[in-house]
């Protein structure tokens, strides 16, 4: 039945037209005019044309019904109309983009942890690190990945080690963390409902808010930013109905689903300055997942390596004067979301957790953290950047540095891999290498911690 047809008797009634009269005047059969009114069959696009002149009835309007009747019949699946008429709404819209726009929505599958842009990450180096891990130590019970970054080392140390203490000193990287492996209740279907609401948001009809307001045609496409400020104050307004662990999934959720539509080499100290692309924002759910044998913690390295007694720490810290709170400013303010002064070009807060890693204190902290860390096994990832032509890509802890401190720990091997490696241009590496150094930590240093040059 097509309501088209009702419509249009609708309106001839309220005109006080009989149908031999109408019929008469557009010249169409009286049959099919019977059948039209009484929903049995479409009008042609020529007859509807005749009836919205004869009535003098908005054209537009009658064809829309016309249209989406045909839509509405034509479902061989009606139980999956709702959804396809979605999906085609977005075909529409975006056309022949819509594969490159969608990419993040098109699979069922949640998100992965590795699906991130982040400097240094060792996603695509795990595979070797664990494997040398694996050969060259052993009764190791507790693991420490404690400069954690996007947490992929931690991620397969989990199945393998009885507890996985994650530490980063940035927020965003906690609430990740927490979000993917925190012990905790979720329900999912609570959380998908959640997310197809703010997927089906319509950002023309949003008000501006901090975010826009901020990073709107800059980081983000305006209507895209309106987008993200909406939800996250949503989030933070409905914390009281979420339990924690939900609460961290849909901020990990938002931040993993913003990362690829940033109009950004992959972090914020700079955005690229040119029109951006307008985009719709599709959530996606990351694959959270609760793990009774890990420990989170947001502390600075040094001061947690005080407190902590473990078999294996592992240790990437940022090696060059590029600070992380820096880079990635911007998920540090949607997460914390106090709605700071924003300050310069990138936008960025006050600043808070610089690394004295990324100062010339590096190699005195490097020495520091060592030294304090009660331990079986030190893993130490290097990559040796420090010859580049660019200030900020320099190095800031010697390779002898790190292997003078190291040997002095206990027997320490070095192994080695090329890489391609993180720089915006102005950087040579010709002999670009990624180094890991096992150190197996001497009997009488594993349990005392010693004095250093600096004071945490
Ligand atoms: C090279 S990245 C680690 C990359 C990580 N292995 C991965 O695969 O993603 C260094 C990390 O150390 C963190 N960081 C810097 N200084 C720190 C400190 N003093 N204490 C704890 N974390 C720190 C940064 O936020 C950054 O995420």
């Amino acid at each position: 039945m097509y309501a088209i047809g009702h419509i249009l008797k609708e309106i001839r009634e309220e005109s006080g037209y009989p149908l031999q009269e109408v019929q008469q005047c557009v010249d169409i059969d009286l049959t099919q005019l019977c059948r039209i009114e009484n929903g049995k069959r479409l009008p042609t696009i020529e007859q509807l044309q005749k009836l919205a002149n004869f009535y003098n009835y908005d054209y537009k309007f009658l064809m829309v019904h016309r249209e989406s009747d045909k839509i509405a019949c034509s479902f061989e699946y009606p139980e999956f109309a709702i959804e396809t008429l979605k999906v085609a709404e977005d075909k529409v819209k975006y056309g022949t983009q819509y594969l490159s726009l969608f990419q993040n929505t098109i699979y069922q599958k949640p998100i992965s942890l590795e699906s991130r842009r982040y400097i240094g990450s060792k996603s695509k180096l795990t595979e070797w690190i664990m494997n040398l891990i694996d050969m060259e130590t052993e009764n190791v019970n507790t693991f420490v990945d404690i400069f954690a970054g996007t947490a992929s080392v931690s991620n397969q140390a989990i199945p393998k080690y009885n507890q996985v203490i994650i530490n980063d000193i940035l927020y965003s990287n906690n609430i990740i963390y927490k979000g993917f492996f925190k012990a905790g209740e979720w329900n999912e279907e609570k959380l998908n409902n959640i997310i197809t609401n703010y997927n089906t948001l319509d950002p023309d009809t949003l008000e501006e808010n901090y975010f826009s307001q901020n990073f709107g045609g800059k980081f983000y496409e305006h209507n895209i930013a309106k987008s993200i400020g909406y939800i996250r104050q949503k989030i933070e307004d409905m914390k009281s109905e979420l339990t924690e662990k939900e609460y961290n999934i849909l901020l990990a959720t938002l931040i993993y689903n913003i990362d690829k539509l940033a109009n950004t080499v992959g972090h914020f100290d700079a955005y690229i300055k040119r029109p951006i692309k307008s985009q719709p924002l599709r959530l996606r759910l990351i694959n959270a997942q609760d793990f009774d044998n890990v420990e989170i913690y947001r502390k600075d390295a040094n001061l947690l390596a005080r407190e902590l007694k473990s078999d294996l720490v592992y240790i990437d810290p940022p090696y060059n004067s590029r600070q992380y709170c820096r880079f990635y400013h911007l998920y540090e303010t949607l997460v914390k979301w106090n709605k700071p002064k924003l300050f310069g070009v990138a936008l960025k807060p006050v600043p808070e957790n610089m690394s004295t890693y990324c100062t010339v204190k590096a190699r005195d902290s490097f020495e520091d953290l060592v030294y304090n860390l009660k331990t079986k096994f030190l893993v130490v990832s290097y990559n040796n950047t420090y010859h580049s032509k660019s200030n900020s890509s320099e190095n800031k802890i010697r390779l002898e540095e790190i292997e003078s401190i190291l040997k002095k720990c206990g027997k320490t091997k070095v192994f080695e891999c090329s890489h391609r490696f993180f720089n915006t241009g102005k950087t040579e590496f010709d002999d670009h290498k990624e180094l890991l150094f096992i150190t197996e930590v001497d009997e009488k240093r594993k349990s005392k911690s010693f004095p250093t040059v600096l004071r945490w």
